[in-house]
């Protein structure tokens, strides 16, 4: 199992190599970097490499409690951490935070968008639950482009900048049972797709990293589920932390790559293998 653990990169083909702190520390070091979802998994793993690299993190998330047990932990190190609780259903509070910020720090040099909700639900268990889409379309569609906006427009208005969005290999190989999830990953990174050009005419940045299963409390309740490993946080921290020295505009492992290219020349493919699975008697 520990070994599966270790090379549970190698095997879902995702590449951590230079994302340790000399690589991150360029980019950031004296630099403002907003963290969504700061108050466990991912998120948190990423904002306390961030303020050790020399950052000033903003945290982002409901869980004031557990924004204020990391914001003492970073100070105890001597990092700088702020703790700014926000629940992203809300938008319009999203977007007055973004801006609340924009007002005391200035412009940020980066915003990792890592804050999410997932609900596994095949459709049949979902024709009467039309608030999952809701729900999950505010936490990770709505409410970070709410609070993305005036972070950008500082960004644009200085001409430097990075957007990083933290989302899932879904968006490129769709899995039933996760459509309320999907749809909402995916609507932001196609908000992403048509926003990043006109970012990067102006001087910033966007990546999107798109993750396999990360052992967290949100692939908590499916664990076991899927016959393959899942990532560490430090793992997935790694990943991110590469995307943030490298700037590429999309980290994804190959595989996700190949089922991409796919659905692009075979529309209706992957319908019908999912389909066999299921009519096979297997729900993912
Ligand atoms: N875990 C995986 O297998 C996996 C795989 C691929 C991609 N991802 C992506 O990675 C990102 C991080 O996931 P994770 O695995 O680290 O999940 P996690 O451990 O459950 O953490 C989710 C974070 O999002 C915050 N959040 C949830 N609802 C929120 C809301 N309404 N308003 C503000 N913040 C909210 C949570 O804070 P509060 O509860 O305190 O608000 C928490 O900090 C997500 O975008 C997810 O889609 C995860």
């Amino acid at each position: 199992m520990a070994v599966t653990k270790t090379i549970a990169p190698a095997l879902l083909g995702v590449r951590r190599a230079g994302g340790g702190p000399k690589d991150v520390a360029p980019r950031v070091v004296g630099r403002l970097a907003v963290v969504t979802g700061a108050s466990r998994g991912i998120g948190r793993r990423v904002a306390q490499r961030l303020a050790a690299a020399g950052a000033r993190v903003v945290g982002i998330a409901r869980g004031e409690d557990a924004l204020g047990r990391l914001r003492n932990q970073i100070q105890a190190r001597g990092g700088a951490f702020e703790v700014w609780p926000l629940d992203l259903r809300d938008s319009a509070a999203a977007t007055r935070l973004g801006e609340q910020v924009v007002g005391q720090f200035g412009a940020p040099g980066l915003m990792i968008s890592c804050a999410g909700h997932s609900i596994h639900r095949h459709l049949d268990e979902s024709w009467d639950r039309p608030h999952d889409f809701t729900r999950l379309a505010g936490v990770n569609h709505l409410g970070p482009i709410a609070l993305a906006l005036p972070l950008l427009r500082a960004m644009t208005g200085r001409g430097t900048g990075h957007l990083i969005s933290v989302s899932t290999v879904m968006v490129d190989v769709p899995t039933p049972g996760w459509t309320a999830y999907t749809g909402a990953e995916a609507a932001f990174e196609a908000w992403l797709d048509a926003g990043a050009p006109e970012l990067r005419a102006a001087g910033v940045a966007v990546t999107s990293v798109r993750l396999p299963r990360v052992a967290t409390a949100m692939s908590a309740p499916t664990a076991g589920r899927y016959p393959v490993p899942a990532l560490s946080v430090d793992q997935a921290a790694d990943a991110v932390c590469r995307a943030i020295a490298q700037r590429p505009r999309l980290v994804r492992p190959w595989w996700a790559s190949a089922a991409g290219a796919v659905a692009g020349l075979a529309p209706g493919l992957t319908d019908r293998v999912w389909a066999t699975v299921l009519r096979a008697g297997w729900r993912p």
